[in-house]
C-alpha cells in the first residue's frame, strides 16, 4: 500500500481511540520513521486539563521508546472540516526529530487536506546547534 495511505488509515484507526471527554476533539497522529516503520498517537486528556497530552506527542514517544530516531514524513487527522494544523509546542516537538524539508501532511477523515513542511509550519525554529556554541 502507498505510504501516505498507510499513514492515513493508521492515523484514523489511532483517532478513533483518542481520550478527549473534554474537548470532544479527537486528534490522531501516525508517523513513518527512519526504520521504516510506522508509530501512532493520539491526543490523551486529563481531569485536570494541563496534564493531558498532543496526538503528536503520542506517536513520538512511541517511536523514540521503540529506537527510532528521525521522522520521514508525519500525518495529523481530526474529525473536522477545517484545516486542522498541529499546535505551537507540537510543531516543536516535530521540528526536534525532523529536517527542515520533513513533510507534515493534514487530514480529515475525507482524505489529506494539505502537506507543508516542518520548515513552513515552523520557520526560524529555535536550532538545537545553537546550545552548541
Ligand atoms: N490536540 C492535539 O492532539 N494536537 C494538536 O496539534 C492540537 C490539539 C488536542 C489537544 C486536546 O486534547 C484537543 O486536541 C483540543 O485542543
Amino acid at each position: 500500500m502507498d505510504i501516505v495511505k498507510n499513514l492515513f488509515s493508521r492515523a484514523k484507526e489511532t483517532c478513533s481511540h483518542a481520550h478527549a471527554p473534554y474537548s470532544h476533539f479527537r486528534v490522531g497522529a501516525a508517523i513513518l520513521a527512519d526504520d521504516n516503520k510506522i508509530y501512532t498517537g493520539c491526543n490523551v486528556e486529563n481531569a485536570s486539563y494541563p496534564c493531558g497530552t498532543c496526538a503528536e506527542a503520542g506517536a513520538i514517544a512511541s517511536m523514540i521508546a521503540n529506537g527510532a530516531t528521525q521522522i520521514r514524513e508525519i500525518l495529523v487527522i481530526a474529525d473536522s472540516q477545517e484545516l486542522i494544523t498541529p499546535c505551537g509546542a507540537c510543531r516543536q516537538r516535530i521540528a526536534e526529530f525532523s529536517t527542515p524539508e520533513t513533510l507534515v501532511h493534514l487530514a480529515n477523515f475525507q482524505g489529506i487536506k494539505k502537506t507543508l513542511s516542518i520548515s513552513e509550519l515552523l520557520p526560524y525554529s529555535f536550532n538545537p546547534e545553537e546550545l552548541k556554541k
